[in-house]
């Protein structure tokens, strides 16, 4: 199953009743492996998490370490942008080339990178002097 394919179909298992915006997310690991998330709402709104990080973490419960390309999908008007927590999760996996798709259910795409998603990303070597 293609990452968009993974994606549109694991949106529709969104717990999303608060903010009726269902998020599907795909990501492909370095080992082939496909992983998906869903965003899941809770009634204590800050609890709630989104696709990518269901995503990412059901990648690294499996063992994987590395994203090797992404795809974000929701019924939005303009293709869905990660938020900025997501971005530094993949940040964290995924080096600055790896292509992420922005898409919505519609069928409109947008191809971004993870370094185009957070220029300037705080990482490991901001540590240096600690
Ligand atoms: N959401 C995601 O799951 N991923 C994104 O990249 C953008 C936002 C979710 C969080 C929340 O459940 C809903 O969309 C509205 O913000």
């Amino acid at each position: 199953m293609s990452l968009s394919e993974a994606a549109r179909k694991v949106r529709e298992n969104a717990h999303a009743p608060y903010s009726n915006f269902k998020v599907g997310a795909a990501i492909r690991a370095s080992s082939g492996a496909v992983y998906i998330g869903c965003n899941v709402e809770n009634v204590a709104y800050p609890e709630g998490t989104c696709a990518e990080a269901g995503a990412i973490a059901a990648m690294v419960a499996a063992g994987d370490t590395a994203i090797t390309e992404a795809y974000v999908i929701a019924d939005s008007p303009t293709p869905v942008p990660p938020c900025g927590g997501c971005r530094q999760k993949l940040a964290e996996f995924a080096k600055g080339n790896v292509r992420v798709t922005l898409a919505t259910v519609a069928g409109g795409e947008l191809v971004t990178t993870v370094g185009d998603l957070l220029p300037g990303a705080f990482g490991a070597s901001h540590m240096e002097n600690s």
